[in-house]
């Protein structure tokens, strides 16, 4: 029977059904980031009409200059989560170190990881954004978050996600037994099901990078890049190349057609050895959907789930998307071709 339709809340309830001995923590605790998502949304689709555009003056954790969409996103979250009682601990890619959550608060065995807004070079021109969530558990019982509680591998996930404030805002889940989708329909305020049980296909045609890193890329990424383009890589036809520099907007795509996703390594740029994208915040939510939707996710060597962060900001090369292509960029990068 089809859930078409459910409400997010609705479809939360019937999973903590299922889980003996739930308490309703993860409930809640998603059932804010709706909340948080929902005025997320409604400060991008009046961006331009309010001051919500430009940066903030300041600079974050990665040298980046804060647009005020990335701080009020940040800010959101923090302030309708803290009081959920569910959380001991966040990490944003807007904040330098682990954010507890403080006195008067009371805590619970929650970690957050997010990206409160990605794709933030987009917000001015009106390309599609997004919001990267990640749950963790924590190890320990209680007393402070210690940095090895935060540093877990992705496969220790207990959920991950997406908004994407696009044509219409989305959102993207799984909590391990598939991945879903919701529409938010503005006019009665909810997010209602509208893709069950996401499936990537196995392989796709569509390739997605930013090519003007081409001349930063090892040898065996560009050959592969350059595979891409011809007929024999699409059986008969080339990839079709497409980059919207959202890294939400390119994955959600990808995740619905097919196709691979990739941010390499930029070897000959001291700024970026390991790519631009953050492990943690980014790539690991990302990885976990990809690979409950039938998809694979990589650094280009081994699973992204299978890496354990050094830091909170770490940066990792990322192919991720239909298995079968990011295997094929694998053997590239192996020079095996
Ligand atoms: P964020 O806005 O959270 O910093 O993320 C931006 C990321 C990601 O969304 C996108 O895929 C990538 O930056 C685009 O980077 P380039 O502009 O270097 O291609
Ligand atoms: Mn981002
Ligand atoms: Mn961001």
């Amino acid at each position: 029977m089809s859930s078409y339709g459910m409400t997010i809340i609705e479809h939360l309830l019937m999973k903590q059904q299922q889980i003996p001995f739930a308490t309703g923590a993860f409930s809640r605790l998603m059932s804010e980031l709706v909340v948080a998502a929902k005025l997320i949304s409604r400060e991008v689709n009046k961006a331009g009409l309010v001051d919500i555009y430009g940066f903030t003056g300041e600079i974050n954790v990665y040298g980046e200059q804060v647009q005020k969409l990335d701080e009020y996103a940040h800010k959101t979250i923090i302030r309708r989560l803290r009081h959920t009682g569910v959380l001991c601990a966040i990490i944003s890619e807007e904040s330098a170190d682990i954010m507890e959550i403080p006195e008067p608060f009371s805590r619970g065995p929650y970690i957050l990881v997010m990206d409160p807004l990605d794709g933030s070079s987009n917000i001015d021109v009106n390309i599609s954004i997004g919001t990267i969530f990640s749950v963790y558990r924590r190890k320990e019982e209680g007393g402070p978050v210690t940095l090895d509680e935060v540093l877990q591998k992705g496969s220790e996930q207990v959920a991950a996600g997406y908004f994407i404030y696009g044509s219409s805002t989305m959102m993207v889940y799984t909590t391990g037994q598939g991945v879903h989708g919701f529409t938010l329909y503005p006019s009665i305020g909810e997010f209602l099901l509208s893709h069950e049980n996401i499936q990537i296909p196995k392989r796709g045609k569509i390739f997605s990078v930013n090519e003007g890193n081409y001349n930063y890329w090892d040898e065996n990424v560009r050959e592969y890049v350059d595979y891409l383009k011809t007929p024999e890589a699409g059986d008969g036809r080339p990839y079709t190349s497409r980059y919207v520099g959202s890294l939400v907007s390119d994955f959600h795509r990808n995740l619905l057609k097919g196709g691979i996703f990739m941010y390499p390594a930029d070897s000959k740029d001291p700024k970026k050895p390991h790519g631009k994208l953050r492990l943690l915040c980014e790539a690991s939510p990302l990885a976990f959907v990809v690979e409950k939707a039938g998809g694979y996710a990589s650094n280009g060597k081994k699973p992204i789930l299978d890496i354990k962060p050094n830091n909170i900001h770490e940066r990792v090369p990322l192919y991720i998307g239909s298995v079968e292509d990011v295997k094929m960029a694998e053997k590239f990068l192996r020079g095996e071709r």
